[in-house]
């Protein structure tokens, strides 16, 4: 039987790393797309090790043409796809002092949701074809919004948005839609967004390794996301924090507000 084809963006770092050994471990081929080539590379070689069948193609999700060409490379070498994830984002902290920052609130929009939009156009008719699994790795914070985090709430609840859209358009067509809405994870996406951080002193209440070493590994997450797509979940909140966030703003709102501008702020 042939094995089935994953493509997973963002794949060289944190939950996607993760994300390539639960899939090579399952069996399946592997697409990874990065913009990286050197991360890229160097993954590939650690997967080859294992016998893994893996292709890398160099993608900024950012651009319509890198994902066309990302899903006609798939389609070349494998002849289909059965699940994308879309897991390629970025993060960022705007401090009070700063506000609001136009060029950045464009950047993640352009990255964590239209990144997951050009995914998903070119390669939706072969998710199609094989009643594959389109996934979004996106966030509590595109639930429930997060204080300093405006343009990153902004990206995820657009990205939550459009597949749950998805979802229900192509339900008579065996088409499943995941949504993950990833807690707190240890991986290198806090401390990029540091670096690229105009101000001093935030992200706002970030306790760096000590707060790092109490969050979810890459790999926990990865497992959860990876069982997501085989018992063919509609959604996912993998973290208890998570859970409890989102019930809260459920069940008492102004509460709720509160509550996480005590624990997130
Ligand atoms: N870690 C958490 O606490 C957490 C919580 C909730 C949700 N998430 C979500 O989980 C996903 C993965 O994040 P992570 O924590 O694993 O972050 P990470 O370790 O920083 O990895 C991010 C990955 O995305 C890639 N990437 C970034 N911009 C890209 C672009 N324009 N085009 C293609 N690839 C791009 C990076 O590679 P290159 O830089 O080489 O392109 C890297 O492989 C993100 O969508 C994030 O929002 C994370």
């Amino acid at each position: 039987m042939k094995s089935r084809v994953v493509v997973i963006t963002g794949g060289t770092s944190g939950i996607g790393r993760a994300l390539c050994d639960c899939f090579a471990k399952a069996n399946y081929q592997i697409v990874l797309a990065a913009r990286s080539e050197d991360k890229l590379k160097k993954v590939q070689k650690e997967l080859s090790l294992t016998g893994t069948q893996i292709l890398v193609v160099k993608t900024d999700v950012r651009l319509e043409e890198d994902c066309k060409n990302l899903a006609a490379e798939t389609i070349n070498c494998y002849g289909q796809i059965d699940v994308l994830i879309n897991n390629a984002g970025i993060t960022w902290y705007e401090s009070d002092n700063d506000g609001i920052n136009i060029s950045k609130q464009r950047d993640l929009i352009n990255t964590n949701f239209f990144g997951t939009v050009n995914c998903t156009k070119h390669m939706l008719p072969h998710l199609l074809d094989t009643k594959g699994s389109l996934v979004g790795v996106c966030s509590i914070a595109g639930e429930v919004g997060l204080p300093n985090r405006s343009a990153y709430s902004s990206s995820k609840f657009a990205m939550n948005g459009f597949l749950s859209s998805l979802r229900v358009q192509h339900i008579k067509k065996g088409l499943h839609v995941l949504v993950v809405f990833s807690g707190y994870t240890s991986t290198n996406i806090r401390k990029s967004a540091i670096k690229d951080c105009n101000s001093s002193g935030f992200p706002p209440g970030y306790g760096g390794d000590v707060m790092e070493s109490n969050m979810l590994s890459a790999e926990e997450t990865a497992r959860h996301i990876f069982n997501g797509v085989k018992y063919r979940k509609r959604a996912l909140r993998p973290t208890f924090v998570g859970k409890v966030t989102v019930l809260l703003n459920k069940l008492i709102p102004h509460l709720n507000d509160r509550l996480l501008h005590k624990y997130y702020k």
